[in-house]
């Protein structure tokens, strides 16, 4: 198992989730905009020990976002070892939402994953229509690659799946 990020930019810091976070990763799936974009999910605790059984197994990254110390929300990197690749994915409670803290969380971890995984390819997949996940997708720098028609199935119905990605070289997005 490789060291656990525990990453900072002022306030904000993402470290991985830990026991003490399950009553806010409940808050979090059960948030209508969480649960629109993601799905249903079973229990928080269900949830935090499979996620902690893949960070184990070295098939995900799952972090907490924390402001001032505080639980914001979850970022996590699903590792595809075979692409030398990963896919990101990341929620805000709704109060952490509006501040740019995601954009400044998917930067982070994206840097990680390039300097310390050495990660040649991070994917970004969102459902059409998810114009706040588009934004911190083109805010971090990002390349829009096109659409998957009717790739998603979610919750017994099909959505459309935009693809991004991010390379090691890619310009870095304007501040
Ligand atoms: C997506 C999400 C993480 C964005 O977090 P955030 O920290 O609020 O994002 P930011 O503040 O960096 O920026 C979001 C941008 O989208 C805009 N935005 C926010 N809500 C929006 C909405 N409902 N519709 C359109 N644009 C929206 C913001 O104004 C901002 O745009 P700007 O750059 O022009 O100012 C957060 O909205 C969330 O948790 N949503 C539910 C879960 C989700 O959709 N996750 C992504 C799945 S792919």
């Amino acid at each position: 198992m490789r060291a656990a990020p525990d990453l900072r930019d002022g306030e904000l810091r993402l470290r991985l989730l830990a026991e003490g976070d399950v009553d806010g990763i409940e808050r979090g799936i059960r948030d209508p905009d969480v649960v629109r974009w993601f799905g249903p999910r079973g229990t928080a605790l269900d949830v935090f020990e499979q996620k902690l059984r893949e960070w184990r197994e070295g098939t995900i990254v799952p972090l907490a976002v924390l402001e001032d110390g505080s639980f914001a929300g979850h970022i996590f990197l699903e590792l595809l070892p075979e692409q030398d690749a990963a896919l990101i994915s990341y929620w805000l409670l709704p109060d952490a939402r509006g501040r740019g803290l995601a954009t400044r969380a998917v930067r982070m971890l994206t840097q990680w994953a390039f300097d310390v995984l050495g990660t040649a390819r991070i994917e970004l997949w969102l459902e059409r229509g998810n114009d706040a996940s588009r934004r911190v997708a083109d805010r971090s720098g990002f390349t829009y690659e096109g659409t998957l028609r009717s790739a998603g199935l979610r919750d017994g119905r099909r959505f459309d799946k935009q693809m991004f990605s991010l390379l090691p070289g890619d310009p870095p997005p304007p501040r």
